[in-house]
C-alpha cells in the first residue's frame, strides 16, 4: 500500500488516493471501516446506514462482510441500507436487477432486516417516478443520513448512474443512460439492444450529502477516468469530479486503476525519481510522444523542458540516450515470436534455442487468441514449432440464446429426416430446456453445454485459417465458470489443478497469457489469478524456470510502446487472414465487451483498429511503418 506522502503530486491530486497492490486489500480497509461503523453505532443504540453500489467493483468487499458476519460475529441487524441505482423498466426478479444482484450478492448471505434493504423501484409506473425519488430522499433523511456510501465509477465517469451532464446539486431522478455504459453492460444482458436506456438513480448531492465516501476501482479499464477525476477539474463531464467537493472522501484504488495518475505514469513531472531502466524507457518514449518527434530527433531542451535535465545529466547526452532508446525499441520487433533458429539471439526478444519451442497459449475465452494474437499464433505454427492452444473457459455465457435456437432447430430437423428417435428425443428435451427457462432463468447444464460447445467449433473454424490442427485446441471448461455466473465466479483449487495438469503434460518453453492488470472478477482476471497460482505450484519442475511467459493485452486494450518487450508485425495479408478468423466467432458479433465500435457500427473488428496504433505508435518513434503490430509484455514471474 502506498500513501499519499509526497507534496508535489498531492497538490495535483484533488483527492485522497490510496493505491493498493490488490483489490482484496482494499476491501479488507474498508471492511474494517464498514465494521468500526457497525460497532460504534450498535454500541450507541443507533443504526448505522451505509449506501451500497452494485457492479463488479463491490463484490469482493461483500464477500468479505460476509466472510466476517461468518466466521467473526459480525452482525448487520443494526444496519440500514439504500443503494444507489436501480435499472427502470425492470421487475426485481429480473437477473440483472440490482435488486436482485444486491440479494444474491450480500442481503441473503447476512443477517439484514429485509425492511431496511432499499433500493429505488425499477418498475414504478412512470407518472408515479418523480413521487417514488421524492420518497427515497425522504426515506434516506428519516433514516438519519448516509453514513458510509460505497461507490464504484463508470468508464463515462458517472457514479451511480450520474451519467456525464450531471449537476453537483441533483437528486435522486429518472435517467437516461449513457452508450458506452449500456455497452459496457451488454456482456451482462447478452446484447446491447437489451440493455434498459433508463435508470434511476441517486443524484450527486445525494452522495454528497454521505459523511463518508469509499469509492473503489480496479484494473486498468478505469485508469483514464479515474486521472480525471482525481487530478482533472471538477466537470459535469466527469460526474465523479464532484466528490473533490466532499470533506471526506477517499479513492481505493488498484495499481491497474492508478495507472494513469500522473504520479504512476509521468512521475518526473512531479518530483524526483529513480532512473531505472524501465522509468528511462517510459520517459523517452513519452518524451517522443509528447513533442511529436521521432526519438533520434530529441534534442537536451526537449528533455529539460518536460522534467528530464537529471536524467541527461546523468547519461551525458540526448544523442546517446536516443539511440540507446532508439535501439531499445528496435530490438523489440521480431518476425519470430518462437525465436529465430541458427540465429544470433543476443538482441532478440525470444530465444533462439530450443528449437521448434512448445509454445502455450491460455486463451481465457474462446477468441481472446485470436482477437489478440492471431497473427502471432499464426507464425509459431507455420515457424514449425509445437503449438497448443489451451481454451480455460467454454464462453457458454456469452451465447444469445438465439444461437442455441437455431441449433436446436437443426437437430430437430435432422433427427425428424433421419427418422431418428433418439436423436429427436433430445433435440426435443433441449428445446424445452430452452423454451422453460424463458428470458430470466439461468441456462441448465445441457443448454450451457450446447452453448460451450457451439463456441468450440467457432474456435476450431478460426484455427483452420491460422494452420492450426483442431487436435492442438484443449477445451478445459474450468470449473469455475462452468459453475458460475458473471460476478460470481468463485475459482477454487479444482480450477488450478486442471491448469497445473496441463502445464506438467506440455512442459511449454513459452506460454501467452493475459489477464493482467484486468478487472479482478472479470474472466481473463480471474484466468490470471489462477496461472500465477499453477506457476507457484509448479516451481520445482524444471521446465518452469526455463519458460517465458509472454503476456498480451486483452480485446479493447493494448500496450504502450514503453511496456512492449516483442513486437510481432503482421503483413496485409496476415493482417486480413487474422480478421477473417475473428469473424468465424458468430456468436460473438454483439457480444464483446470493450470493444467499442468502429467506424461501421462494427463491434468485433475493433482488433485491427488497436493493432493499426500499435505501428503507428512505432513508425512515430521513427522505427519501420508497419500494416500492424501485436504486441506482448514478457512477465517476471516473481513479481
Ligand atoms: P463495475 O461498474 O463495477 O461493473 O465496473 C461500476 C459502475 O458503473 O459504477
Amino acid at each position: 500500500m502506498r500513501q499519499v506522502l509526497n507534496l508535489e503530486f498531492a497538490q495535483r491530486e484533488h483527492i485522497p488516493t490510496t493505491i493498493y497492490t490488490s483489490s482484496d486489500q482494499a476491501c479488507a480497509r474498508v471492511a474494517d471501516a464498514i465494521c468500526e461503523l457497525i460497532t460504534a453505532r450498535k454500541a450507541a443504540g443507533k443504526p448505522a446506514v451505509l449506501g451500497l453500489a452494485t457492479g463488479s467493483t463491490p463484490v469482493r468487499l461483500y464477500r468479505e462482510l460476509i466472510r466476517r458476519h461468518r466466521e467473526e460475529g459480525l452482525s448487520f441487524a443494526n444496519v440500514i441500507i439504500f443503494n444507489l441505482d436501480e435499472y427502470y423498466g425492470l421487475i426485481p426478479e429480473h437477473p440483472q436487477s440490482y435488486r436482485r444482484f444486491m440479494q444474491e450478492q450480500l442481503f441473503n448471505l447476512v443477517d439484514l432486516k429485509p425492511e431496511n434493504c432499499h433500493l429505488p423501484d425499477g418498475d414504478v409506473p412512470r407518472e408515479d417516478v418523480l413521487a417514488s425519488c421524492h420518497a427515497y430522499e425522504e426515506a434516506i433523511t428519516e433514516a438519519g443520513g448516509i453514513d458510509i456510501q460505497i461507490l464504484g465509477i463508470g468508464r463515462t465517469g458517472h457514479i451511480g448512474f450520474n451519467e456525464p451532464g450531471s449537476t453537483p446539486d441533483s437528486r435522486t431522478r429518472l435517467i437516461t443512460l449513457d452508450s458506452l455504459t449500456r455497452r459496457d453492460a451488454a456482456r451482462d444482458f447478452l446484447g446491447e439492444k437489451n440493455v434498459p436506456r433508463h435508470a434511476i438513480t441517486m443524484g450527486v448531492a445525494t452522495i454528497l450529502n454521505a459523511r463518508k465516501i469509499f469509492l473503489l476501482a480496479w484494473g486498468e479499464a478505469k485508469a483514464e477516468v479515474i486521472a480525471q477525476a482525481v487530478e482533472g477539474q471538477q466537470t459535469e463531464a466527469i460526474p465523479a469530479s464532484f466528490l473533490q467537493k466532499h470533506p471526506d472522501c477517499v479513492f481505493c484504488i488498484d495499481e491497474a486503476a492508478a495507472s494513469h495518475l500522473t504520479r504512476v505514469r509521468h512521475p518526473w513531472l512531479v518530483g524526483m525519481v529513480e532512473w531505472s531502466p524501465a522509468m528511462i524507457r517510459k520517459a523517452v518514449l513519452w518524451l517522443s510522444r509528447k513533442t511529436g518527434k521521432p526519438l533520434l530527433k530529441l534534442i537536451e531542451e526537449d528533455y529539460s523542458e518536460n522534467g528530464m535535465a537529471d536524467l541527461l545529466t546523468e547519461k551525458g547526452s540526448a544523442y546517446e540516450l536516443n539511440i540507446e532508446m532508439f535501439n531499445t525499441a528496435q530490438h523489440t520487433i521480431t518476425g519470430w515470436p518462437g525465436g529465430k533458429p541458427n540465429a544470433d539471439d543476443s538482441h532478440r526478444p525470444e530465444r533462439a534455442k530450443p528449437f521448434p519451442k512448445r509454445s502455450l497459449i491460455l486463451s481465457p475465452e474462446p477468441l481472446d487468441d485470436i482477437y489478440c494474437m492471431g497473427g502471432t499464433l499464426h507464425r509459431l505454427v507455420n515457424q514449425n514449432n509445437d503449438v497448443t492452444v489451451a481454451y480455460l473457459t467454454s464462453g457458454n455465457l456469452a451465447v444469445p440464446d438465439s444461437e442455441a435456437r437455431r441449433v436446436i432447430e437443426l437437430m430437430l430437423e435432422l433427427g425428424e429426416k433421419r427418422e431418428s428417435a433418439d436423436d429427436l428425443k433430445f433435440a426435443r428435451l433441449l428445446d424445452r430446456k430452452l423454451r422453460e427457462k424463458g428470458d430470466f432463468g439461468d441456462d441448465p447444464a445441457e443448454i450451457r453445454q450446447l452453448k460451450g460447445l457451439i463456441r468450440r467449433t467457432e474456435s476450431r473454424s478460426s484455427a483452420r485459417l491460422l494452420d492450426t490442427d483442431s487436435k492442438r485446441l484443449r477445451f478445459l471448461d474450468l470449473p469455475f465458470y462452468e459453475n458460475g455466473r458473471y460476478r460470481s465466479f468463485q475459482p477454487d483449487e479444482s480450477d488450478v489443478e486442471r491448469l497445473i495438469e496441463l502445464l506438467r503434460e506440455i512442459r511449454p518453453h513459452q506460454i501467452f497469457a493475459t489477464g493482467f492488470g484486468n478487472d479482478p472478477l472479470s474472466v481473463p482476471g480471474l484466468c490470471f489469478e489462477i496461472l500465477r497460482s499453477a506457476l507457484a505450484a509448479s516451481q520445482s519442475e524444471p521446465w518452469v524456470n526455463d519458460c517465458h511467459i509472454w503476456l498480451y493485452r486483452g480485446p479493447g486494450m493494448e500496450w504502450e510502446t514503453h511496456e512492449i518487450d516483442m513486437a510481432v508485425p503482421l503483413s496485409p495479408d496476415e493482417f486480413e487472414n487474422k480478421i477473417q478468423g475473428i469473424y468465424q466467432h458468430q456468436t460473438q458479433r454483439n457480444q464483446s465487451p470493450n470493444l467499442g465500435k468502429d467506424g461501421d457500427g462494427n463491434t468485433w473488428n475493433l482488433a485491427s483498429k488497436f493493432n493499426r496504433a500499435t505501428a503507428s505508435a512505432y513508425d512515430a518513434l521513427g522505427l519501420a511503418e508497419y500494416e500492424a503490430i501485436e504486441a506482448f509484455k514478457r512477465l517476471d514471474i516473481n513479481r
